[in-house]
């Protein structure tokens, strides 16, 4: 087998997680997978020094993925329409993208997975929903004869947390947001956490892969936490629940905003900056996904089992037709 070469598009929480964790598990990703390099590193400031080995070149420039061959792009870049350009051209050259981006997908996934289809390349985003929980996998792999009903999650781990430390330690909303941005949870612009932006992106997704279209919802946009205080978390309790940021998917209808949970609800005790994706699943029944929502290595790690999965191929459905079909005729969720 020859060896694989990965770029890695974007260094920072999660590109750099991403780099760490292939290099520590080097052992065990090539004894699953063949040897693999990484040539190349894409950044915004190539100037920036960056924990890479000797052998990965650091540079702005996008043209030294191809120059390099690599044969897979982890982007992991934070702005999803910096990023949309350079994964087109990227899909568009047969290169293979795992992508931790759940705007970009969302706005573009459709158009994406159209480009990939008809250059032989694969798309894979595992880490954009819900961070270290596999439910886009479980929902591809294990979820296939059931029809999902309705979808509950709590998808933001950063809005989580903040929740969580305001109810638990009485800790200010604006100090619990810069903490969640110290840890690495919240994106570079934290508005689209905190306004429900984030989670508004992932349910958009997980309508797509459960029902084959985006949502409809049910308000033209989602709520977010901003003006939540400890009173509020205080009062919700005494009430015997406590106020959540639920992302709701109930056959095609979606919403998105705070929610009062009570204590037997499956939510209920998916704290901090875990991520909790309940479903109910027509034959299963109801099942509860649960897991850390954010974060360096969490995330990293569902990138790099996307990796692995393209690379010795147990990602199944593979696109049912060789040839790009125009988007009208082939319903989207043929693609995954
Ligand atoms: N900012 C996101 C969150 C990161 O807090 O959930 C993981 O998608």
């Amino acid at each position: 087998m020859s060896t694989r070469k990965l770029g890695i598009l974007g260094f920072g929480t999660v590109g750099s997680g991403v780099y760490e964790s292939l290099e520590k598990e080097r052992k065990r990703v090539e004894t699953l997978a063949g040897f693999f390099t990484i040539p190349v590193v894409v950044v915004k400031d190539a100037s920036k020094a960056r924990a890479t080995g000797p052998d990965t070149l650091v540079t702005d420039r996008l043209e030294a993925l191809f120059e390099a061959e690599v044969d897979t792009v982890v982007e992991a870049v934070t702005d999803a329409e910096e990023a949309y350009p350079a994964v087109r051209k990227l899909l568009q050259k047969g290169i293979s993208v795992i992508s931790a981006n759940k705007e970009l997908i969302a706005r573009h996934g459709e158009e994406l997975h159209l480009l990939a289809a008809g250059s032989g390349s694969r798309l894979f985003y595992e880490a954009a929903v819900a961070g270290g929980i596999p439910i886009l996998t479980s929902i591809r792999h294990t979820l296939k004869t059931n029809r999902i009903l309705r979808v509950e999650g709590i998808v933001n781990g950063t809005s989580n947390f903040i929740l969580t430390k305001m109810r638990e330690e009485g800790t200010a909303f604006e100090a619990a947001l810069e903490e969640a941005t110290a840890l690495g949870y919240a994106e570079a612009v934290p508005d689209k956490d905190i306004d429900g932006w984030d989670a508004w992106f992932k349910t958009t997704i997980l309508s797509f892969w459960i029902n084959g279209a985006g949502p409809e919802w049910t308000e033209e946009r989602p709520q977010g936490i901003r003006g939540i205080d400890v009173r509020d978390l205080h009062l919700a309790e005494k009430l015997g629940g406590r106020i959540k940021h639920v992302a709701s998917l109930e056959g095609t209808k979606a919403s998105v905003g705070p929610k009062l949970v009570l204590k037997d609800h499956a939510l209920y005790g998916v704290e901090g900056v875990n991520n909790g994706v309940y479903v109910e699943a027509s034959l299963s029944g109801p099942l509860l996904f649960q897991g850390p929502g954010a974060g360096k290595f969490p995330t990293a790690g569902a990138v790099i089992e996307d990796v692995i999965n393209h690379w010795t191929n147990t990602a199944e459905e593979e696109p049912p037709f060789t040839e790009p079909a125009p988007a009208e005729e082939e319903p989207f969720p043929y693609w995954f």
